[in-house]
């Protein structure tokens, strides 16, 4: 079994990222032959600052390193190392009909918002679908919002399977239904995009303010809550303390008797621990960038010998060669 996914190096990540992306394709290295690669072909089509793009690149490196990618059991690469993604985006963007995209959210909403959107924006779906087709992929791991492009990128391998032969193995998208939507600060889903994140790796200060900000109902503290499994601060925790203790606050939130101050003080606590250890690795790292670069560098290489040989069958295929 082949697993790929990929994250954009378009700001810090978040919870949101970890619980629904990156925790489930680090599990997943252990079940099959893990292909995980940082997007920064597809970070070109909202981020327009080249320095913060190097930057930002190297910190999900050092991310996802941390939080336990092992370059040995993954492939663990940059997008833009192998240059077939773009040639394969190409090919396949030739059966990908025009109605397809226009119904992708990805640039649905940002015209919808008033956004200018250029074509790669546009066209993102494409390059996914090559990201993913490029390595035999069986299963991508990602949240919901993702799902949609899978989708996609199903519709164009079937197209070019039947219009130019068998090639391309038809990919499912992995969703944990527990953690498609990790909620933000204000409730709506956590996004950068939406200014509500809590950062795996944010500084301590700083995110204490951020949780400790977490906007509750004004009912008095000794008033029973019998809606406490909704309680944003709940949810959060069921993600980051054991499941007993996060059951122990949400029946003393129901009963009446614990304020929404301590519940948020034992939400960054738990917080803090689950990932103190990710935290003093990525320490390391940071002062490793050698070993970091080797990691990609290998990667690439790695990467590289299966992405030639898919993509050569797709260039016979089509009549290329
Ligand atoms: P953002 O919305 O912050 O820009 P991305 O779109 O870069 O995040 O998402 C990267 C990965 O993390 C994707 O697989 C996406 O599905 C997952 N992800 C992002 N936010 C959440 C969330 N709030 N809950 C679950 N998964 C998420
Ligand atoms: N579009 C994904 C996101 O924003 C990132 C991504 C690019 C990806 N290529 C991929 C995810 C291939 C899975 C597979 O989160």
């Amino acid at each position: 079994m082949r697993i790929l996914s990929g994250i954009q190096p378009s700001g810090a990540l978040h919870l949101g990222n970890y619980f629904g992306m990156m925790r489930p394709a680090i599990e997943l290295q252990e079940k099959g032959e893990a292909f995980y690669f940082i997007a920064d072909y597809h970070s070109m089509t909202s981020l327009f600052d080249a320095a913060q793009r190097r930057k930002n690149t190297l910190d999900v490196a050092l991310d996802f390193l941390a939080c336990g990618l092992d370059p040995k059991k993954s492939v663990f690469f940059r997008q833009s190392d192998r240059p077939e993604h773009t040639e394969l985006a190409w090919i396949l963007s030739t059966l990908t009909p025009m109605s397809l995209l226009e119904k992708c959210h990805s640039y649905k909403d940002k015209s919808a918002k008033g956004v200018p959107v250029n074509h790669g924006l546009f066209a993102y779906p494409v390059l996914m679908a090559a990201d993913i087709l490029l390595y035999d992929a069986n299963i991508v791991p990602v949240g919901r919002d993702q799902k949609q492009h899978v989708e996609v990128t199903r519709d164009i391998a079937i197209k070019f399977n039947e219009h130019y032969g068998q090639t391309f193995v038809i990919p499912e998208p992995k969703i944990r239904e527990e953690v498609a939507v990790v909620p933000g600060t204000d409730g709506q889903k956590m996004s950068k995009s939406y200014g509500n994140t809590i950062e795996i790796f944010g500084d301590e200060k700083a995110i204490r303010k951020k949780i400790m900000g977490i906007k509750m109902d004004s009912r008095m503290p000794e008033e029973p809550k019998p809606d406490a499994d909704k309680n944003l601060a709940i949810q959060l925790l069921r993600l980051v303390a054991p499941p007993a203790v996060a059951a122990d606050y949400e029946s003393r939130l129901r009963a009446g008797g614990l304020g929404y101050g301590d519940l948020k003080k034992a939400l960054f606590e738990h917080y803090w621990n689950y990932f103190a250890e990710a935290r003093k690795k990525r320490v390391e790292l940071v002062a490793n960038p050698d070993y970091v670069n080797g990691v990609l560098a290998a990667g690439a290489t790695k990467a590289g010998a299966l992405a030639q040989t898919v993509l050569k069958r797709a260039r016979k295929a089509s009549g290329l060669e």
